[in-house]
């Protein structure tokens, strides 16, 4: 049976430990499609699956990543033939199954997208679950009608893969679109060059106490959770949508019902891993088409082979890395 490489996780007492082994496919969870892996992601999760830094799978060993793109090499089920370009984000790959930081996958046929015209399998990747993300929240938000015409969307955390490609999806589609960063000092001009109208210094931003403070933005993309998340619900404008997506600072909210009732804000849950099949494979025909990115080479800053993928995921995990980072496994076939 072949053997390939993988970033495999280990559960070594109370924590977790990752390593690259040499394994076959009768180690992998069970699915009906066979994918030769061409190129991976670095998302927040992977990092914390492989620094150790947060449980994120269930059950060991697994193997990491969260999202992979390739070409299928063979399939117990109808739907996909030998030869076909596919990707796969989110589907529980990388925490109850198997995962894409692998030469080879083995996943369920239902999580399979077929790779859409116009897109290659790197950029799949480099869009990866962070675009898909970043796509999930404009479709959700505009679809509870927000407009530009409302005012600016704030990012937070956008020196992030979903912060960043969010900047560039939703100035594509006709917002202004403001930075909340950790690094204003050092990455005003890479998120300038991402669509940001401007830069915000979440360090010394006066985040206030109050249930309702000034209304200021249209709408928001939040990447962090915690104190941050708070801060938005009270300043965002009447009828403005909060897409709470991740929890890079703290998985706490804390805020009062006031911007809810007497502001109609919404606060829109956005959950990439169990997203509805025909929304999975619209928002992948829109990043094809009308939502193309415009500076996904300025996004990803990183290409690196799997025995570069722990250094980088300690770095990802302490929140010094800029942009995406792509793993390269077999490259574009
Ligand atoms: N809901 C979903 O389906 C979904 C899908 C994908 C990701 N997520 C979540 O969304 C968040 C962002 O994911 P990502 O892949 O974009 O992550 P990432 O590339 O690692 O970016 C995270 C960004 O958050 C900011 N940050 C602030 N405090 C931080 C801290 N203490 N540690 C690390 N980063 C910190 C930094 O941006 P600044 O310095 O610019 O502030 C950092 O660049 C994560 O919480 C992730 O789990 C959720």
């Amino acid at each position: 049976m072949t053997s390939f490489k993988a970033i495999r996780v280990h559960q070594v007492e109370r924590a977790t430990n990752s390593q690259l082994e040499t394994i076959t496919l009768d180690d992998l969870s069970a699915g009906e499609v066979v994918v030769r892996v061409a190129w991976s992601g670095l998302n927040y999760k992977d990092a914390l699956a492989v620094s150790g830094k947060g449980r994120i799978m269930k059950g060991f060993p697994k193997v990491a990543g969260i999202d992979l793109s390739g070409i299928v090499e063979s399939s117990d089920d109808p739907a996909w033939r030998k030869g076909d370009r596919v990707l796969v984000t989110g589907c529980n790959i990388g925490e109850l199954l198997d995962g894409g930081l692998a030469e080879r996958a083995r996943v369920p046929a239902s999580a399979v997208v077929r790779l859409p015209e116009g897109m290659d399998l790197r950029e799949a990747m480099a869009i990866g679950t962070a675009g898909f993300t970043a796509a999930l929240a404009l479709k959700r938000m505009l679809e509870n009608h927000q407009h530009p015409d409302m005012g600016p969307i704030v990012v937070n955390g956008p020196t992030g893969g979903v912060g960043g490609i969010a900047l560039d999806l939703f100035s594509r589609a006709g917002f202004e679109v403001h930075a909340l960063t950790g690094k204003a000092a050092a990455q005003s001009d890479y998120l300038k060059k991402l669509g940001a109208h401007a830069v915000i210094d979440r360090l010394t931003l006066d985040v206030g106490s109050r249930p309702l403070e000034s209304a200021t933005w249209g709408g928001a993309v939040d990447n962090l959770g915690g104190e941050s998340l708070g801060y938005l619900t009270r300043t965002v404008r009447p009828w403005g949508n909060i897409a709470s997506i991740g929890l890079a600072q703290a998985h706490t909210l804390e805020t009062t019902v006031m911007p809810f009732i007497l502001r109609g804000v919404s606060l829109l849950g956005i959950h990439s891993v169990e997203c509805p099949r025909a929304w999975r494979e619209w928002i992948w025909q829109q990043l094809a088409g009308p939502w193309k990115l415009r500076h996904l080479d300025t996004l990803v800053s990183r290409e690196i082979l799997l025995d570069q993928v722990k250094a980088t995921c300690d770095e990802q995990v302490a929140g010094s890395l800029v942009g995406r980072t792509v793993v390269k496994l077999s490259g574009d076939l």
